[in-house]
């Protein structure tokens, strides 16, 4: 089928080339997988699945559905802003219209890079007394971490280098890719 078969080429965004680094049938695999072992760790729980926007959609939506049980979905989405003092750049956590209180969290994201975006992000829910968190994330950089994140679920670990497409974005773009591209070295 057309529709289904992976680019092979290069692409270009603002000026920079990318090529193909996971297909979108290895990505769809990989999270069969993880949908797999997710539903064998909550198989006597209601999970509930806490959506990172706007990069984690495209995993989310996938992961969830492949999830078999009972379980609830919900999106979140991260306000950077800068904080008066010495405390620097917080994250604000918008979209928490779910009380978390004594459920079992599932944080999807779509990468660690950093960390510290998943840093301050579980320091927010951590304060809902939830029964306990953990983080399905479909990219990890380990080489970049730099706060002690442990993923519990992990789609790939990849290398320090820049990616686009199956949500991640180059300013705003190429979230909508079905495959995932890697920058051009
Ligand atoms: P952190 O450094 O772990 O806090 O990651 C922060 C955010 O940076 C992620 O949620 C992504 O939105 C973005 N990011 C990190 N690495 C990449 C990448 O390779 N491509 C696109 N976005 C990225
Ligand atoms: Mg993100």
């Amino acid at each position: 089928m057309e529709h289904t078969r992976p680019n092979t080429e290069d692409i270009v965004f603002e000026g920079l080339t990318f090529e193909p680094y996971l297909s979108r049938e290895t990505i769809a695999n990989r999270i069969e997988q993880l949908g797999k072992q997710i539903s064998h760790d909550y198989k006597h729980t209601k999970p509930l699945f806490l959506c990172v926007l706007t990069g984690a959609f495209p995993f989310a939506s996938d992961l969830f559905r492949e999830f078999d049980g009972e379980a609830e979905i919900a999106f979140i989405r991260l306000k950077s802003y800068e904080g008066t003092g010495s405390t620097g750049e917080i994250k604000q956590v918008l979209g928490l219209s779910t009380n978390i209180t004594d459920r079992h969290v599932i944080v999807v994201e779509d990468i660690v890079d950093t960390g510290n975006t998943m840093h301050n992000l579980l320091k927010v829910l951590k304060e809902q007394n939830p029964a306990d968190i953990k983080i399905a994330t479909l990219l990890f950089k380990p080489e970049a971490l730099q706060r002690p994140i442990k993923p519990d679920y992990v789609g790939f670990e990849i290398p320090k280098k820049f990616i686009i497409g199956y949500g991640l974005d180059l300013d705003g773009l190429a979230r909508n890719l079905k495959d995932i591209y890697v920058l051009k070295s």
